[in-house]
Order: C-alpha cells, then structure tokens, then sequence
C-alpha cells in the first residue's frame, strides 16, 4: 500500500498509546498484561486501517485482538478507530449511569511491525485464532517467500498458535489463493472451507469486511475465502 506521509503521524499514534503495543518484547508470555485477562487472543496480520479487527474485537467479546501492521502511517488509522470505538462507547455508558453494567470492553490492540518478527514477540501458544486479509500478492517469481501464506511464515505462525488453532485468509488474488491452498495443505492444514467467491455465499453472517474487500467487490472482482485448521501439536 502506497501513500503518501502523513502530517503529525507520530503526535497521532502516541494521542492513541492505550491502544498501541509499543514493545512487545516486555509483554513475551505475558499477554494478560496487555490485555488484564486470560481470555483468548486472536491476530491479525497486515491489518491495515483497521476496520476488521475493529469487527472482529466487537463480535469476540470475550476474546482479545491484535492486529499487526508494518506501515505506521496506516496503523495509525487503525490506531484511531479503536480510539473512536472506545470513547463512543464510554460516553454511550456514562449517559447510561447503570451501576450494575459490566466493564467496558477493551480487547483490541494494534502493534505496528513486521509480521517477520512474530516468533520473537510472541510465546509459543500465545494465539487462539489468525486471520491474514488480502496480503501482498508479491506476483514476481523470486519473492514468493514474501506472501504471508508463505512456507516460512506458515511454519512461524504455528509456533505462535495453539494446537488446532483456525487461521482465515481473504485475497481478491485467484493465483496467490490457489497457492496458498497448496501451502496450507503441504503444511498438514485440515482445509475447512473454501470460497472462490465468497460474495456469492446464501449466508455471509460469518463475514467481517475490510477496507481491500469492499473496495475489489465493489469493483465487481470474486473475493477468494479458505478456513483452514493448524495441524494438532501447536508448535513444530
Ligand atoms: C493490501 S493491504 C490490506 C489491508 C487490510 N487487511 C484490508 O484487507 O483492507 C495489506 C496490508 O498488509 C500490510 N503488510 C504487508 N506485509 C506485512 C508484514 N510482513 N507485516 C505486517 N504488515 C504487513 C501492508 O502494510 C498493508 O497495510
């Protein structure tokens, strides 16, 4: 994703610290630190401006999210929307003055970094959940190793998941999704559920939308969709 520097990104971000991971390293095996509870954690990688994890956190109620991305000047968004989120809801709960309502739901955080560097971040086990939407395709031949679905990453991502943990993956890209499938199932991957057209579907409950998805299916373009299952052991 191309775009040009933002004005003042950096006084932005830090304006959003109680949302940021700024060092993950201090939170390694500790994920309850971040988020004050042991529910499970989801993650997702190249989240870009944020509107799925923003989704995801808002459904999983009782589970925490993180969503990873490299580009600060598009973490930052992200960044903001959780920002948003939280203050609407915190003066939507003030203006209730329930004494009984439960804690406000805090369970999204953005990390902004390369996804190269999961394994030093994260314990082995950390995450319950992955989600990958709409990754660079990395089309040239030679950077394969690149795409986000690679063998490489794939082998990370297990380390960093428990055993029989469910990974989603959305791309508009027909070659990079058929090659992804490859890869999951040369991993050992139970695949779950694939969609060559994801728009089609009788029943799209499931879905959360990214900023990539709405943009391509407006365009008329499939959207590609493969649930797929870690094989059992977790780690390597
Ligand atoms: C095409 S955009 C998709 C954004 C969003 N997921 C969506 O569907 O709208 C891909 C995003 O992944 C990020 N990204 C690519 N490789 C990454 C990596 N290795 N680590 C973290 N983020 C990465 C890019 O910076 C970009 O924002």
């Amino acid at each position: 994703m191309r775009m040009r520097k933002k004005k003042h990104s950096a006084e932005r971000i830090a304006a959003c610290s109680d949302f940021l991971i700024g060092d993950p390293a201090i939170f390694y095996g500790r994920p309850r630190d971040i988020f004050g509870n042991d529910d499970p954690v989801l993650l997702e990688i190249g989240c870009g401006k944020g509107d799925f994890a923003l989704g995801l956190a808002e459904r999983n109620e009782h589970k925490n999210v993180i969503a990873v991305e490299r580009i600060p000047d598009v973490a930052m968004f992200a960044l903001e929307k959780a920002k948003a989120d939280f203050e609407r809801r915190r003066t939507a709960r003030e203006a209730d003055d329930n004494a009984d309502a439960p804690p406000l739901r805090d369970n999204l955080r953005v990390l902004i970094g390369n996804a190269d560097y999961l394994a030093d971040w994260f314990a082995p086990g950390t995450f319950s959940g992955l989600y990958i939407n709409f990754c660079d395709p990395w089309p040239k031949k030679g950077y394969y190793k690149r795409r986000l679905t690679a063998p490489g990453f794939l082998g990370m991502y297990r380390k960093i998941v428990k055993p029989g943990s469910i990974l989603e993956f959305k791309t508009d890209h027909g070659d990079l999704f058929s090659w992804s499938l490859e890869q999951f199932d040369a991993a050992g991957f139970d695949i779950l559920k694939v969609s060559e057209d994801l728009h089609s579907l009788p029943d799209l409950s499931f879905n959360i939308e990214t900023e990539h998805e709405r943009k391509f299916s407006a365009e008329g373009k499939p959207i590609y969709f493969a649930r797929v299952r870690f094989p059992s052991g977790g780690e390597e």
